[in-house]
């Protein structure tokens, strides 16, 4: 099954926020429900986020064909219903490009992305498991963060993707997916993934992560990203850097898996990148019950910059890129 996909004229997503606890669809026929549906992480990660930007485009170009205005500002809406992942703006573009046509050519726009973005995963499933198994034979013990399964794509995955296609051929020991917080997409949807695909997995706190590695309990660390600069620097969910320092320190391949959708060649390095601030209520506060004094504030950054220096290799659909010999993005 997609994870989004257009279904008789109308989005259908599986619904993020309620997983693993129920599975369900949610039937998005309105331009503010896809945009809510973005912001409330109910569709998340950057390539579902460009398709879902897509089919968004498409669906308003169907609803307010005839209201210029209003199309207008539907697709600036979507545009810019979340800042960091490069697939939204990008997926949003691309469909509205075709705007002067016809509804249906926006909607043939979106739909290519879709699959473009299903086979963008099955290439980087074969290229990044070809790497890692060179990087970390017979059998790797990995670390990822985040959530970039299926969920994050339309099917397949990223850097999940790839743990997945190792495991198939025999050359995975075992995963350790750290929690991911504040919103627990490790916990919750990359332990629901690993456990749907029968990989032998543990969820561990975002803490504990360069300590497993220094203690020997990772061979390599396999995450996704929102945006990868020009220079190689890595956008991807807040955590990432503390992992890629601690892989650095013990001496271990930090590999990022992405489509080139998500490359961004236009943003020279991660310092010119908006990256999101959710705001103090996911923080200060956990599964409804507060957790800190009334009226402690936070800082909420939902992405991090990972400096392209610690970074081993990207590997795309179509390429791997070693950064640690120099080749460039
Ligand atoms: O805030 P999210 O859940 O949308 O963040 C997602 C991530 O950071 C993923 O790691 C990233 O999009 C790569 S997934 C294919």
């Amino acid at each position: 099954m997609r994870t989004i996909d257009w279904v008789d004229d109308a989005i259908e997503i599986i619904d993020q926020t309620a997983l693993p606890d129920r599975t369900t669809v949610l039937r998005l026929s309105t331009v503010e429900t896809v945009v809510d549906a973005i912001r409330s992480l109910a569709v998340r990660g950057a390539p579902a986020l460009g398709v879902a930007g897509a089919l968004g485009v498409a669906l308003a170009a169907r609803l307010h064909h005839d209201e210029p205005q209003r199309l207008a500002d539907a697709v600036e809406r979507l545009r810019t219903a979340r800042p960091t992942a490069v697939n939204l703006a990008r997926g949003v573009d691309r469909a509205a490009a075709r705007l002067a046509e016809s509804p249906s050519a926006v909607l043939a726009e979106a739909v290519a992305l879709r699959d473009e973005e299903e086979a963008a995963s099955v290439a980087m499933a074969r290229l990044g498991a070809d790497l890692l198994g060179q990087l970390c034979p017979p059998r790797c013990r990995l670390l990822t963060h985040c959530n970039t399964g299926a969920l994050a794509t339309v099917t397949g995955g990223t850097a999940l993707g790839v743990v997945v296609e190792l495991h198939r051929r025999g050359g995975l020991e075992s995963v350790i997916a750290s929690e991911t917080r504040p919103l627990l997409q490790g916990a919750r949807l990359t332990a629901w993934e690993l456990d749907r695909a029968g990989v032998d997995f543990r969820v561990a706190v975002d803490g504990a992560g360069p300590f497993l590695m220094a203690r020997g309990r990772v061979d390599a660390v396999v995450v996704g990203a929102d945006r990868i600069c020009a220079n190689g620097d890595t956008i991807n969910k807040i955590g990432t850097y503390a992992h890629a320092l601690g892989a650095r320190r013990a001496g271990l391949p930090f590999v990022v898996v992405a489509p080139e959708s998500t490359v961004d060649p236009a943003t020279a390095t991660g310092a010119q990148v908006e990256i999101e601030d959710r705001g103090s209520a996911e923080v200060v506060s956990f599964a409804a019950a507060r957790t800190t004094p009334a009226g402690a504030g936070a800082v909420n950054p939902a992405f991090d910059v990972t400096p392209a220096d610690l970074v081993t290799a990207v590997v795309t659909d179509r390429r791997v890129i070693r950064l640690d010999r120099g080749e460039q993005i």
